[in-house]
């Protein structure tokens, strides 16, 4: 066989368990647990099959996407998920031997694109109470990594930053690209826009997968100063997003009420789960995000299958440093945290 470059052989592929979720009630994955706008479901079924044989048009989606996060055209990318700018982002900025600066635990799939150009990770681990580690990142952004990359809630501890820190972070160090992955703010409303695209080395990812329920379509965003997302633009194929994600993502602009809607009764959701953790006496972490950490009494392993005998998805965590013992719940609708409760309050008695 012919070898692959050595950063690739030495990568492990990024696997995410998400066979067999169908017909679950799906609370692994922070995805919208209800489905996007009947408007989008409508726009899809109109796109007449001749359109399947012609390359996209982005032209339009392009500008309803600048309208609708208020940024000039220039100044915002079109991906194939905010997994494909985070791509391009590494295969665009990031060189070998550089070093890529995060935090622990966080999103897996930053980890494998800097590793794929061959780049040195630093991850600082969050503080023993999951609070950002302000002082360490402080501390390595010294050294002056190439990359740091802020989850703002981060994935899967929901840690929240306000967005004046991250601002003063990467106005301290102009020689780092700093991009912040927003696209859980919907659920907390903090985000370093409009303020990122004054900023020569800041970006910031956003994505139609979680609150607007479009995961399977994979339309993300890269927003910043027009020069970083013109480089970003260079190494991305052209015909990348495909005629469903640009349909359905200008429907979904023009019906933002049904995502506002989730996103209320989400809040509204979370605070019950919430107060139903405290009531029953269970360690969780809840700050920002559609989804919080649950530390349930008793064995998790038997906690997480039980739950999957009972229809209910649910991410574990177990492994993973500081949130070891603790799985990922998703916060869908009332109803729905009420069913994930029956189930919980069964498997915790036993
Ligand atoms: C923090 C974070 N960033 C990016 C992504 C990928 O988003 P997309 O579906 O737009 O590729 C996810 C998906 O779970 C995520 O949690």
């Amino acid at each position: 066989m012919i070898r692959a470059k050595d950063s690739v052989e030495k990568l492990a592929p990024y696997v995410a368990p998400l066979e067999g979720r169908r017909g679950m009630l799906r609370l692994d994955f922070n995805e919208n647990t209800l489905g996007p706008s009947p408007k989008v479901v409508e726009a899809i079924r109109a796109i007449p099959p001749e359109e399947y044989a012609i390359y996209p048009e982005y032209d339009p989606l392009h500008e309803a996407a600048a309208r609708h996060f208020g940024v000039a055209r220039e100044a915002l990318g079109l991906f194939n998920g905010a997994d494909a700018a985070i791509r391009a982002i590494f295969d665009a900025f990031g060189e070998e031997g550089q070093v890529f600066l995060t935090t622990a635990p966080t999103f897996g799939y930053y980890a494998p694109c800097a590793l794929q150009q061959a780049m040195q990770i630093v991850a600082v681990p969050y503080e023993d109470d999951l609070a950002f580690p302000l002082e360490g990142l402080r501390r390595e952004l010294e050294k002056r990594p190439r990359i740091l990359f802020i989850c703002n809630p981060n994935n899967p501890t929901g840690t929240l930053v306000s967005a004046e820190t991250i601002l003063e972070l990467a106005d301290a160090n102009p020689e780092t690209l700093v991009v912040v992955d927003e696209i859980y703010a919907t659920f907390t409303g903090v985000t370093v826009l409009p303020a990122a695209l004054e900023r020569e080395n800041l970006l910031v990812l956003r994505s139609l997968s979680k609150h607007t329920g479009l995961a399977a379509l994979r339309l993300g965003f890269a927003l910043g100063a027009p020069g970083l997302v013109d480089r970003l633009g260079r190494v991305t194929g052209p015909y990348d997003i495909n005629a469903f994600a640009v349909r359905a993502a200008l429907a979904a602009f023009e019906d933002t009420a049904h995502v506002d809607r989730y996103v209320e009764a989400v809040r509204e959701a979370k605070a019950f789960t919430v107060e139903a953790l405290r009531a029953r006496g269970v360690r969780h972490f809840a700050d920002g995000g559609n989804y919080l950490l649950v530390w349930p009494p008793g064995d998790l392993v038997e906690i997480v299958d039980g739950l999957r005998a009972r229809g209910i998805l649910v991410r574990s965590m177990t492994g993973k440093p500081l949130i070891d013992g603790s799985f990922r719940l998703t916060i869908g609708t009332r109803a729905q945290m009420e069913r994930f409760f029956e189930a919980f309050d069964a498997l915790i008695a036993r």
